[in-house]
């Protein structure tokens, strides 16, 4: 969702800006802009666009656009229609700047006491009345701009991460962080950096400074100091690197498909030094890990999106391997619901980005209840978000950069270590050696077995054009196959805008049987599992309408195409791999059903990588 850049140093930033911005297009936004102090005296210039970051490149271009000190900014429309008035940054009397991510929550009487003290607003959004707030404070007598930013963020109700410039000091940067991630990055020889995420200022730094919660930092081009609580603090420096290649299509022709492809190699580094040739190796888990888990009786996993998808397979898992019960809930829902929590249960947040607001929230809401939690654990791919920070332990999937909006190699690797922690947890509860050495000798399979899926990528195009006059489809799988038609159904609507539903195949003639006829394809998951012969019977109920039937089947079930079914085959897999393995056709479905449609793959229409407010 939205993102910050901003730069101070001793040369032209924009052009810094500007590819900050452009690093940051994956998160998913409608609009953008940036504001630059040239020479002090001179004033704030300030340029927004609706649209892509390169209508703001062109308009930057030719407005010549320079300055020492900027900050920029990629909106996702809340609160005000996407137009270039709502777009950031946003200011107050020409004298403040600023650019926030987040929402304020108490934005509306603000708006009237600001309107009653004489302040005019200019656009609809919730940002306006901080940058109002700073400018009261500074006219007011605040001294420093730091001063006035501490000041008005004590009025605000919400999350943010701000990034605020002043044109009488026009040799700082003020940031403040509350409830959103931002970064500042530590330039060589004058120059310092601010963003929401690492990977836009991936160019000019590898040297970072995560702020934490309540924290506020002052930015020149020659010194960073952080504050929190009225005190001044010291913050690690972390050095990253390694971010560039990941930002790079290579022969690809979309991040999403490139994505798709590297599932084998982000497999095997998730795997990597968890479990060796028969064993999970449980230490990968931290040093007080194991003692946890021995007080686990039950798991609680709460996610959004794919992620969400993530936890209702590992459910299955931990009931069949660990033989424990866990529920799993949507994070939205879970944080405002009346909880009850019962002793020995583990809280699993999962998420790709750590950084989805509801995810945290519903993290934030468990640790309230934790004297029943035996903890909370993150399974993330991001070491640095909020939700590692904020868990008591972690699991990182090695998955590397996701920048494709529709997740897919997180996804993957997040049932990786779900299915580990299966494991891990079944030691305790009766899983024999044996067991777990047969379990994890498939999981080692896992890596080759996707490899050899992703093979069917040629086929599975070719099937794709059946797809380009078609805007409805229904999913099916059952048992543990119905979150991974449920996870084909969300990739499929998210990036070709077809309609896609997904439902356990028993529950075909309790509803969704009526939709079915030539126009409408079924998408069906087939592994060879106990439960294939009542598949089989599922897909006669489809084809004696006159459904059209797209079969993705082990190919040691046999079953052939006719005219009402077409029959992909895959390689045989071990059962308890079914979930991992079936979702990979799907994913390439809803890629080359995208491509038809003309769709913007890695930018879908309305979406946004990191929902970062709720
Ligand atoms: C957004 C993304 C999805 C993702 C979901 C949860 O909706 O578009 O791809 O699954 O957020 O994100 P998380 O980072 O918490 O896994």
């Amino acid at each position: 969702m939205c993102g910050i850049v901003g730069a101070i140093a001793q040369r032209n930033v924009s052009d810094i800006l500007l590819e900050g911005l452009k690093r940051l297009e994956y998160r998913g936004y409608d609009s953008a802009g940036m504001a630059l102090i040239d020479e002090p005296g001179k004033g704030i210039s300030t340029i927004k666009t609706v649209g892509k970051v390169a209508n703001l490149v062109e308009a930057a271009n030719k407005k010549r656009a320079s300055g020492n000190l900027g900050i920029a900014h990629t909106r996702w429309a809340t609160h005000g229609k996407i137009t270039r008035a709502n777009a950031h940054p946003h200011g107050s009397s020409g004298r403040v700047s600023l650019v926030h991510n987040g929402i304020i929550e108490n934005h509306e009487p603000l708006r009237q006491e600001l309107t009653a003290a004489g302040y005019r607003f200019a656009t609809q959004t919730d940002t306006e009345v901080i940058a109002h707030l700073i400018h009261q404070a500074l006219e007011n007598g605040e001294a420093s701009l730091l001063q006035a930013v501490s000041a008005a963020t004590a009025r605000l109700q919400g999350a943010y991460g701000l990034c605020v410039i002043d044109r009488q000091q026009p040799d700082r940067i003020v940031v403040a962080r509350c409830g959103m991630s931002l970064v500042i990055g530590d330039g060589i020889g004058g120059e310092n950096f601010v963003a929401s995420d690492p990977l836009a200022l991936g160019q000019v730094t590898d040297r970072f400074i995560y702020l934490e919660e309540g924290d506020l930092a002052e930015l020149t081009s020659e010194s960073i100091e952080v504050w929190n609580g009225g005190r001044r603090v010291k913050r690690e420096i972390a050095t990253l690197s390694g971010k560039a290649a990941e930002m790079e299509k290579g022969a690809y022709q979309h991040f999403m498909q490139k994505e798709i492809f590297e599932q084998p190699q982000a497999i095997r580094d998730t795997l990597s030094g968890r479990v060796s040739e028969e064993k999970v190796l449980e230490e990968a888990f931290g040093v007080s890990a194991g003692k946890i888990f021995d007080k686990v009786k039950q798991v609680q996993i709460v996610a959004c999106g794919t992620s969400f998808h993530a936890g209702l397979v590992a459910k299955y898992w931990l009931e069949s391997i660990a033989r424990m019960p866990c529920q799993v809930d949507i994070a939205s829902d879970y944080r405002y619901r009346d909880i009850i929590v019962q002793s020995g249960t583990l809280f699993v947040a999962v998420s790709q980005s750590g950084e989805t607001a509801d995810t945290l929230a519903a993290l934030r809401y468990a640790s309230a209840h934790n004297r029943k939690h035996v903890a909370t654990l993150a399974i993330c791919n991001v070491a640095t978000s909020s939700l590692v920070r904020e868990s008591d332990f972690c699991l990182l999937t090695m998955a590397g950069q996701e920048i494709g909006v529709a997740s897919t190699k997180a996804f993957t690797t997040q049932l990786t270590l779900l299915l580990i922690l299966a494991i891990v947890l079944g030691r305790r509860n009766g899983l024999a050696s044996e067991d777990e050495a047969r379990l994890v000798r498939d999981m080692n399979g896992l890596p080759d077995l996707v490899d050899k899926t992703l093979q069917l990528d040629k086929e599975i195009r070719k099937l794709s054009k059946q797809f380009s006059d078609k805007h409805h489809s229904l999913f099916l799988g059952r048992g543990i196959q119905y979150p991974v038609a449920k996870e084909g159904a969300l990739k499929l609507k998210e990036i070709s805008y077809i309609h896609a539903e997904a439902y356990p195949a028993g529950e075909l003639k309790h509803g969704p049987l009526a939709l079915v006829d030539s126009d409408m394809p079924v998408i069906v998951v087939a592994p060879n599992n106990d439960l294939l012969d009542k598949l089989r019977s599922n897909l006669s109920e489809v084809s004696a309408r006159g459904g059209k039937l797209y079969v993705f089947a082990d190919e040691g079930i046999g079953l052939e195409s006719d005219r009402s079914c077409k029959v992909i085959n895959l390689p045989g897999c071990p059962e308890v791999l079914d979930p991992i393995l079936f979702t990979v056709p799907l994913q390439l479905l809803s890629y080359h059903a995208a491509i038809i449609k003309g769709t913007d793959i890695d930018h879908p229409r309305n979406l946004a990588k990191s929902v970062t407010v709720e």
